[in-house]
């Protein structure tokens, strides 16, 4: 079985995922979640993405995307890859990966988009300042084909200073089409 395609990834009310290369907020308990639901799989992230994190995660094959031929990556750990494409082939090269997990940001989630199956949303309830949007706006980000199977809502305290609410949605498998018949029109031998 090919492993399941996840995309996880946190958006403000407005639309908000980074400012000036960072998240642009500090929420312990989500990336606590975000290690937890990572932890032992593959991640897929742009140059960007790596070089703000800043080292590879560990615990997590950490799958680098460039067009740079001879980039070199903050940790020897981490894998290069070209594409988005070639990025989901090398990943799933390890035939006991279940599930792969595109980390971000804007342009790589855009880019897999229509290859994912699964998606981790964080909704984080603010208006915040930034420069990097989901989505994009020339993307139909529609989620009507989609279940939502869970929703968990984390409310402001002491440690969170903004509430947010994370959903797992899946992509639903195309409406079943009905085969066409083709028509053999009877030789007529007059
Ligand atoms: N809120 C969230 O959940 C979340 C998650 C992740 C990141 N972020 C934020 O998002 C921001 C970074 O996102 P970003 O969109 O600016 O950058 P990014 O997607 O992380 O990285 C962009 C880089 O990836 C490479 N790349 C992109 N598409 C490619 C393709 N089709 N083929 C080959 N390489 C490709 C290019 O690297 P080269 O220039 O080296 O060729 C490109 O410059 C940061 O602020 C970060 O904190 C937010």
């Amino acid at each position: 079985m090919p492993p399941t395609i996840s995309m996880i990834l946190a958006v403000s009310d407005n639309g908000i995922i980074g400012h000036n290369g960072d998240l642009p907020w500090h929420l312990s308990d989500e990336l606590k979640r975000f290690r937890k639901i990572t932890t032992g799989h593959a991640i897929l992230m742009g140059r960007k993405t790596h070089e703000s994190i800043g080292r590879a995660l560990p615990d997590r094959r950490n799958i680098v995307i460039t067009r740079q031929r001879d980039y070199q990556p903050l940790d020897a750990a981490v894998e290069i890859a070209h594409d988005v494409d070639a990025a989901i082939a090398l990943a799933s090269t390890d035939r006991n990966e279940t599930e792969l997990f595109i980390i971000g940001g804007a342009t790589i989630y855009e880019s897999a988009w229509p290859r994912v199956d699964r998606l981790y949303l964080t909704r984080v309830h603010g208006q915040f300042e930034g420069d990097t949007y989901w989505p994009p706006p020339t993307l139909d980000f529609d989620l009507s084909d989609w279940t939502c199977r869970a929703t968990e809502n984390h409310p402001i305290d002491a440690k969170h200073a903004h509430a947010y609410t994370c959903e797992t949605h899946d992509r639903l498998p195309p409406p079943h089409t009905p085969p066409t018949h083709t028509h053999v029109i009877p030789h007529n031998p007059t």
